[in-house]
């Protein structure tokens, strides 16, 4: 039922630069290798906001998967696709929006702040204030534990877990419950039955989360179990009824420590950036244009690498003895700022090539990318379907 699987969506913003590289798609890239994983182009919460302004969505979906792809995401790794082309996340928000108490949506944080934020739009609307569960559906669709998002995000997974509780409580009584649950327990045979009898007390009793995580574990290993027994045995195990939906984790991302141009974090909207794609002789002239320590006035003036933006590039950048060559020529003059600012171009334009050159092999044939996406939206609308089926019988909605 814990599915190893990790799930992450993007929303459509066109153009990435290399803040959303060194902080998102590199972890993403790391990821893919170690999980089964999905990621997906979130175009309808980018009409929660846009909702009036809709006709860049396809276009900046597009770059985007682009520069996902560049970056170095591999469709055979991961499974990529567009939010909106897998419907059932549509039918799952329908169905969960229907037990969401108003006050859960009204209570997240990012809904007031957000609506203070962009003020100038009217962003009172039911999609708005649904954007937290649209995303739970997104995630428990997947039945996925392991969801990597920034610290902003972390009130809307902590949200989706509380959802996907309240499903399996509102939903996960069955008649008869725990005598099937206990009948479950039998057919794992006598000495797994024991260790999941004993873990499930030392939980219920003592609270211990590491016997949960034991015995799921152990569930985990037993093949020959139906799908329906295991969902009992999970949710008999934690006393919430028989689990349906799965309750993710954060996978919290670090925040990107890439300074832009001015020093300030690395933002479209301030732009200070450079874009993943950004042209070689444009890379070469924003970072010569970068203010520098405003104390090196001439040539001859010594300066502090700790009051220079382009010594935080360095830090990403440079290896120990090209930081030691530039602290060393700053504070004694001994080099200038644009020698200073070569090896920066240098490490940029060398961290682009493979990129570009991706980037180059899927714009050439723009059906690569579209079967990269009908592909991955079949992968993802099988898991989904199989998620609806238990959530349709749950709700006795199942006309078969
Ligand atoms: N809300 C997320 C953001 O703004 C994007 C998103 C939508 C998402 N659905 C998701 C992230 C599901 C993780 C899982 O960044
Ligand atoms: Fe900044 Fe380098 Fe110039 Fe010093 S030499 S001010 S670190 S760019």
């Amino acid at each position: 039922m814990y599915a190893e699987r990790v799930v992450s969506g993007m929303r459509p913003t066109g153009a990435l630069h290399l803040g959303h590289y060194h902080g998102v798609l590199l972890n993403w890239i790391k990821l893919q290798h170690e999980y089964p994983s999905l990621f997906f182009v979130a175009d309808w919460h980018a009409l929660t906001t846009q909702y009036d302004d809709p006709q860049h969505i396809h276009r900046n979906a597009m770059e985007m998967v682009v520069d996902w792809l560049a970056a170095g995401l591999d469709p055979n790794q991961a499974t990529l696709f567009i939010q909106s082309r897998v419907p059932e996340h549509a039918e799952l928000h329908l169905l969960l929006s229907m037990m969401t108490p108003l006050g859960w949506l009204e209570r997240v944080p990012t809904y007031k702040d957000q609506q203070e934020k962009l003020s100038s739009k009217d962003l009172s609307t039911y999609g708005f204030l649904g954007y937290p569960l649209l995303q739970a559906a997104d995630i428990l669709i997947y039945r996925a534990d392991r969801v990597p998002v920034g610290e902003d995000q972390i009130p809307h997974i902590e949200f989706a877990r509380e959802i996907a509780r309240r499903f399996n409580h509102l939903y996960g009584r069955e008649p008869g419950f725990e005598d099937k649950a206990k009948e479950a327990v039998k057919k794992l045979g006598g000495k797994r039955a024991r260790l999941y009898d004993e873990l499930r007390t030392r939980f219920q009793q003592e609270g211990d989360r590491e016997a949960v995580e034991q015995a799921h574990a152990l569930l985990e290993e037993i093949q020959h179990l139906s799908v329906a027994d295991r969902e009992r045995l999970f949710g008999y195990l934690e006393g919430t009824g028989k689990m349906i939906l799965a309750e993710p984790d954060a996978l919290l991302t670090e925040a990107s420590r890439m300074p832009g141009l001015d020093g300030a974090k690395m933002s479209k909207s301030y732009g200070n950036f450079i874009a993943l794609r950004e042209p070689a002789d444009s890379v070469t002239k924003k970072v010569r244009s970068m203010p520098t320590d405003p104390a090196r006035m001439r040539r001859t003036d010594p300066g502090d690498p700790q009051k220079c933006p382009v010594w935080q590039l360095h830090l990403i950048y440079s290896d120990d003895a090209c930081r030691a060559w530039a602290q060393e020529g700053c504070r004694s003059a001994g080099i200038g700022c644009i020698e200073c600012k070569q090896p920066i171009i240098d490490s940029i334009l060398k961290e682009q090539g493979p990129m570009r050159e991706r980037a180059r092999y899927y714009q050439e044939d723009p059906n690569l990318v579209k079967n990269i996406l009908a592909d991955g939206c079949e992968k993802a609308r099988d898991l989904a379907r199989e998620t609806m089926r238990d959530v349709r019988e749950a709700l006795g909605l199942d006309y078969s």
